[in-house]
């Protein structure tokens, strides 16, 4: 275990945070021994896989950080045209998601790109172009932070929910996921019907996709509209996509004709929080898209994205959001919740 660690390579963001304590777990019996160590049961602990969804709001983080490392991809199961494979949970997301498309195996490629790792993927239920993690998740592995054991979790025993599920809620900080097992197969059958995935696709002349051409698609869509963290920090999209009740929004409908809708749960409507935040902004003549403070801003070609150029502080990007969350609700009466993880 290390001390005084930064941690600004550990959070896509960029901000800089120090960490009491710091562990890297290459094997999971290493995670058995951290846990029955008396550092462990005297301090507040933070799990950090990728650090793709977590915003550092103060400098110092007065715990142990414990890095997810270990890696392996194995084939569980190969029965016909299904397989089943278990990700080890320090494994590299968009790695792993390129190579099931290179063997051929459906049912993660929409979910290419997504930076993070797999061990991470499960917690907030990830999900892009019409597919969720939970459309392939059999079951994880988790050890219990109290007793060290291993447990099983299926795909129901998760509670998976748009970007939710169990290991957000009722059992934060209560396990680790170590691994990952999805059922995929050797045949499947395409989601192009989300977004600009069809055009795209026109744009270049390819009339039937092939698996590797579909991965290769959304790659390109999302470099298109997303920042690249190497060059920008951010932590993907920042808040959710609000649903709200069929009443209220045909009284927004009317108001605002063109505002983008999908179908939700029965009764339900989902808003793209991108597009509220776009038609509102600081003052009523300007828009949150592409505006910049000195640090902080919204991403010129999402407004879903708050971004951080350097030099800036957690805190920038928590007033910036709370702004963004004011202006959007006196316009829309819609309360936009984050979807990124504020540490502590
Ligand atoms: N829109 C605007 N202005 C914007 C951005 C979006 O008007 O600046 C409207 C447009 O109507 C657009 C619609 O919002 O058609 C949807 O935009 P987009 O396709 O970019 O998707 P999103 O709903 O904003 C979600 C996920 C993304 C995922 C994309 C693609 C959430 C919170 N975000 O974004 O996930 O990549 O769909 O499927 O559900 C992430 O979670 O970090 C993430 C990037």
């Amino acid at each position: 275990m290390k001390n005084n660690v930064n941690l600004q390579p550990y959070n896509s963001f960029g901000f800089k945070a120090t960490a009491k304590y710091f562990i890297e777990i290459n094997d999971v019996s290493e995670l058995k021994d951290l846990i029955q160590s008396p550092e462990f049961k005297q301090e507040k602990h933070l799990i950090l896989s990728g650090g793709n969804n977590i915003l550092f709001t103060e400098d110092f983080f007065d715990g142990i950080v414990i890095l997810m490392n270990n890696k392996g991809i194995d084939v569980l199961i190969e029965d016909g045209d299904d397989v089943v494979i278990r990700a080890q949970a320090g494994e590299d997301w968009p790695e792993f998601v390129k190579e099931m498309v290179r063997r051929g195996l459906y049912g993660v490629e929409n979910l290419a790109l997504i930076p993070g790792k797999v061990g991470a993927a499960p917690v907030q239920n990830i999900g892009a172009y019409g597919m969720e993690l939970k459309d392939s998740f059999l079951q994880c592995q988790a050890m219990d932070l109290t007793t060290g054991q291993i447990h099983i979790f299926t795909n129901e025993a998760c509670c998976f929910g748009y970007r939710e599920s169990i290991f957000k809620h009722e059992l934060k900080g209560q396990y680790i996921i170590t691994s990952v097992d999805f059922q995929l197969s050797k045949q499947g059958k395409l989601k192009l019907e989300y977004g600009n995935i069809k055009a795209y696709l026109e744009q270049n002349d390819i009339a039937s996709p092939s698996l590797q051409q579909l991965h290769d698609a959304i790659c390109a869509i999302r470099d298109a509209k997303l920042p690249d963290v190497e060059q920008i920090g951010s932590a993907g999209s920042f808040f959710k996509n609000p649903v709200i009740p069929v009443e209220q929004f045909e009284v927004l409908q009317n108001r605002y004709p063109e505002i983008p809708h999908f179908p939700d749960e029965e009764g339900m409507v989902k808003i793209p929080a991108g597009w509220l935040i776009e038609h509102s902004g600081p003052t009523d003549t300007v828009s949150w898209k592409g505006w910049r403070d000195e640090h902080v801003g919204v991403y010129e070609k999402q407004a879903l994205v708050l971004v951080h150029y350097g030099g800036g502080q957690g805190q920038d990007i928590v007033g910036l959001a709370r702004r963004i969350q004011k202006t959007v609700e006196e316009k829309f009466g819609i309360r936009i919740t984050p979807e990124v993880n504020f540490i502590p």
